[in-house]
């Protein structure tokens, strides 16, 4: 008997490592380690090993660590930076918080941005560009990289959906300057409260921003280097992580297998678009499944009915929201499917009659 489907269910992960994530806590705590200590370095190690970077710089959430790529690269007012139309508006905000400009492009099909209308976005102000790989589908890295370096733009991946994603074996956070990251409990890696960290290459911007997570101090000399941040990633929540980390390519190989189960048991419902792509080289981790209905709203809230617990983030695309003040161009793609998202429930932690009720609702709904 199914009483409720759960997005996520972080009790249940909690059950499955409780004598890691126990052994992890008392370690912290009889210790009293709890800034800058050794599990955070290592977490911050495992990190960067595991997208492929240099370094890695753990930091207090995901919107910290654009913020803090952004300030690296030296972007400020006056300055320029393209964001897509769909994506969570922290993206957005982390531009706008650093006093440049926010230029939103489209999306394509998989919502990402549409690599076609990057160009015709590009002035002489702009500096940057965000891509994010949303729902664990990268963005056209390739591609975004030639546009980036023909006009001389510094690229920051948005790849808070998108950890283990790759294309042609590279990870996503190892392309840009910066890859960002979130570790937001709902995340494929996620803690026990927010967190974040950024990855990257180049000594210069892992230096910049082990010194501004710590109000600009360097540890050993006492001395500011300027005006910085109280952003840092905590040692408990980097000793919970570090556990995690160890399981996450396992637990992509099931969020794949759940994908595949969701396509078997429903491509053949015409007005219900999935997000099983098939690009060369292009690999999905499946952070979300969201499926685009003809239906919309009264399919979601259809599943809410019977106790389907489902995102449509963003009804709302967050530049129609008036008090952002930004400028909406148009954007037919974001427009359309921003009227369709549905986000199932994707987790390692779902039942076989959980998803099997996941997929008789849905059928119900379209009569199959
Ligand atoms: C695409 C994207 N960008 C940025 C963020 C911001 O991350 P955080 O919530 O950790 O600040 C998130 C997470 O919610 C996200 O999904």
């Amino acid at each position: 008997m199914i009483n409720r489907v759960p997005f996520v269910d972080p009790k249940r992960i909690y059950s499955l490592l409780k004598n890691e994530l126990d052994a992890a806590y008392f370690e912290v705590m009889s210790k009293g380690d709890l800034i800058n200590r050794g599990q955070l370095q290592s977490f911050e190690k495992n990190l960067a090993e595991y997208v492929g970077t240099k370094y890695a710089v753990g930091l207090n959430s995901g919107y910290d660590s654009l913020h803090m790529s952004l300030r690296a690269a030296g972007i400020g007012p006056g300055d320029e930076v393209i964001v897509p139309a769909h994506t969570f508006v922290a993206t957005c905000s982390a531009v706008v918080n650093v006093g440049a400009t926010p230029v939103l492009v489209d999306v394509s099909k998989d919502f990402n941005i549409d690599v076609n209308k990057i160009e015709e976005a590009i002035t002489q102000k702009t500096k940057g560009i965000i891509p994010v790989h949303l729902s664990g589908y990268m963005a056209d890295m390739p591609r975004i990289m030639v546009i980036a370096k023909k006009h001389n733009l510094v690229v920051v991946e948005d790849a808070c959906q998108s950890l283990g994603s790759s294309i042609n074996g590279k990870k996503a956070g190892s392309w840009g300057l910066t890859g960002c990251w979130s570790f937001y409990p709902f995340k494929m890696l996620g803690g026990y409260g927010d967190g974040g960290a950024i990855t990257t290459n180049d000594p210069d911007v892992a230096l910049f921003a082990t010194r501004m997570r710590y109000n600009g101090e360097e540890r050993e000399t006492g001395e500011y280097h300027g005006h910085g941040f109280t952003c840092l990633l905590d040692n408990l929540q980097a000793a919970f992580l570090n556990v995690k980390l160890k399981y996450l390519p396992q637990w992509i190989i099931r969020r794949k297998e759940i994908a595949q189960k969701y396509y078997a048991a429903l491509y053949h419902i015409e007005d219900l678009l999935l997000p099983n792509y098939s690009k060369p080289g292009f690999d999905h981790v499946y952070q979300n499944y969201t499926v685009r209905s003809k239906q919309g709203n009264v399919f979601s809230e259809y599943l809410k009915s019977k106790d389907v617990e489902v995102l449509t983030q963003f009804r709302k695309p967050y530049y129609k929201h008036q008090e952002l003040n930004l400028v909406d161009r148009g954007f037919p793609e974001t427009e359309a499917l921003s009227r369709e998202v549905c986000s199932l429930p994707m987790n390692i932690e779902i039942t076989n009659e959980e998803f099997d009720y996941v997929i008789n609702s849905v059928k119900n709904f379209y009569g199959k």
